[in-house]
């Protein structure tokens, strides 16, 4: 059987870069996934910030074949039991709790948890878990930081995620131990809010291109 680490990682093989989406509209959900996906990156990450979170998961995984629809900042197990109701096909979180670890094993879909620090990354081995989500990834101590992760942590592969933007997404994909990053940075709300979905599936098509070194 394929762990919850296992089937993220096979999940987002080839995608550089997971967009994070804050939906503030529903109606933005499905034109939104749609220039994504038409743009190269199809696995989106909508974000349970906004009170429309849940129902733009329900409408992308119903309406949007081509998109992978996940749900990111996952806080408790009632949110991840509430993202999977709502057709999630993965699952994220900003950092790890036991209650959230004992839900994962049961809900079963791939899940990226969070962790920032070797403690927490190790706590996370021990759970069976080889793939994390690095957050917040510049503040944390960036690209420099997950280097020295490599070698002590070699087992542990990560998504890292928060402040990076086009500038720095090379040196984070230039590590061994870097799967995909995540971003915001290809949705900006002001596009989102406009309308402006050619140039979001331009941003995103630049973004897709991105490769790991
Ligand atoms: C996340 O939830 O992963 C971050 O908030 C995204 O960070 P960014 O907006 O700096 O890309």
């Amino acid at each position: 059987m394929t762990t919850p680490s296992e089937q993220m990682i096979d999940l987002l093989a080839g995608q550089p870069v997971v967009p994070v989406l804050l939906v503030r509209r529903l109606e933005d959900a499905i034109p939104l996934a749609r220039a994504l996906a038409r743009g190269g990156l199809p696995a989106i990450e909508v974000t349970l910030r906004t009170p429309v979170a849940l129902d733009a998961i329900r409408l992308v995984s119903q309406e949007v074949p081509e998109a992978i629809v996940g749900a990111g900042t996952i806080l408790s197990a009632r949110d991840y039991g509430r993202a999977a109701d709502a057709g999630s096909r993965f699952i994220v979180s900003p950092g790890t709790t036991p209650q959230l670890l004992a839900e994962a094993r049961l809900g079963g879909l791939p899940f990226l948890p969070g962790a920032a620090t070797p403690s927490e990354i190790m706590a996370l081995q021990e759970e069976g878990y080889t793939a994390a989500k690095f957050f917040p990834a510049e503040q944390s101590g960036g690209a420099p930081y997950l280097k020295a992760l490599a070698s002590p942590l070699a087992q542990m592969r990560f998504c890292p995620t928060g402040g990076i933007t086009p500038k720095n997404a090379e040196s984070y994909l230039s590590l061994p131990n870097v799967i995909c990053i995540g971003g915001s940075w290809v949705a900006p709300d002001a596009l989102v809010g406009d309308g402006r979905w050619d140039e979001i599936e331009a941003l995103a098509r630049e973004a897709s291109k991105l490769r790991r070194k």
